[in-house]
């Protein structure tokens, strides 16, 4: 939805100098809509994102398409001339190039992985979210944000039943991440970083052992990889069906005192509520319990 290519503006287009042209004006200027504009677009896109929910069942859950649909319908490069109505212009391309190609998991007919994620309660905030535009890098940097994921956090965590010293208000605390993906690496980075000041510094780095079952989301051996886990110490606890496969507090225990007996470092279990293959519910409490609690 692009409308301007800010890279191609020279001193002819903003009556600047020479000079000044040599150097983007990204970010400089009065905001592309005004107030009047803003809202009337802003109203064709709550309209068409409606009537979207309001027909989402009639989409085949599955789009039928090739590989290259898409691209082959696409300019090579992007516009680099703001469009007459370009909002308008790209919801035509959104509902006649995009929607024949997306797969529709809000749809009520769509069973494959898992439940979908998003609500059109939440596509309503992400909108306020994206407008206003906020950056809490710090407390100064947006004090207001920075309190809000203060408690939220801690709502989330209350309503998971943590124990309270991992809130907030209990001296703990987290942060509110962009993906499951990032948390794992942010995780296992924190994790590291204790256990080789408790151990003895960065030597140990490949001593580290983290441990997950064969149902564990690949993401965990990739951030385990990022955060300098030896690929050689990361152990797959095979499951089965009989135990609906969910990891073996048994088989981890073996694991453990294997990595223990051979002079290595136990740094990380992943445990997993919902595994995406099956769904399996790892035993959390068992997988505490058995001495690993000092561990992980
Ligand atoms: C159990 C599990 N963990 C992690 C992920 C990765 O999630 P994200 O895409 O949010 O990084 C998924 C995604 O399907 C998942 O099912």
């Amino acid at each position: 939805m692009a409308s301007f290519n800010h890279a191609n503006y020279t001193a002819r287009d903003t009556g600047s100098s020479p000079a000044a042209a040599a150097t983007p004006t990204l970010g400089v200027g009065p905001l592309p809509l005004d107030g009047r504009e803003f809202r009337r677009q802003g109203r064709q896109v709550i309209d068409f994102i409606a009537d979207y929910y309001d027909h989402i069942d009639e989409y085949p859950v599955r789009p039928a398409v090739a590989p290259g649909f898409l691209a082959r319908q696409l300019p090579d490069t992007a516009p680099s001339w703001p469009e007459p109505d370009a909002l308008a212009s790209a919801l035509r391309d959104v509902r006649d190039l995009i929607l024949p190609g997306v797969t529709h998991w809000q749809s009520p007919r769509h069973f494959a992985h898992f439940a979908a994620t998003a609500s059109n309660v939440g596509a309503l905030g992400e909108a306020l979210a994206a407008g206003l535009h906020i950056n809490p890098f710090t407390w100064a940097a947006s004090p207001a944000a920075t309190e809000l994921e203060t408690v939220v956090t801690d709502w989330l965590g209350k309503a998971l039943h943590l124990p309270e010293q991992l809130l907030f208000c209990g001296g703990g605390g987290g942060t509110l991440l962009g993906t499951s993906c990032e948390a794992m690496l942010c995780t296992i980075v924190a994790a590291r970083d204790r256990k080789l000041a408790e151990v003895g510094g960065e030597e140990r780095m490949g001593d580290l052992v983290v441990y997950c079952s064969d149902q564990t989301h690949f993401s965990f051996k990739k951030a385990a990889h990022v955060a300098g886990i030896r690929r050689a110490n990361c152990r797959v606890i095979p499951t089965c069906r009989e135990s609906g496969f969910t990891l073996s507090p048994a088989a981890l225990q073996a694991a453990v005192r294997a990595d223990e007996a051979a002079g290595r470092v136990p740094l990380f279990l992943c445990a997993t509520v919902g595994t995406t293959p099956t769904a399996a519910v790892d035993p959390l409490r068992e997988l505490c319990i058995n001495g690993l609690e000092n561990h992980f």
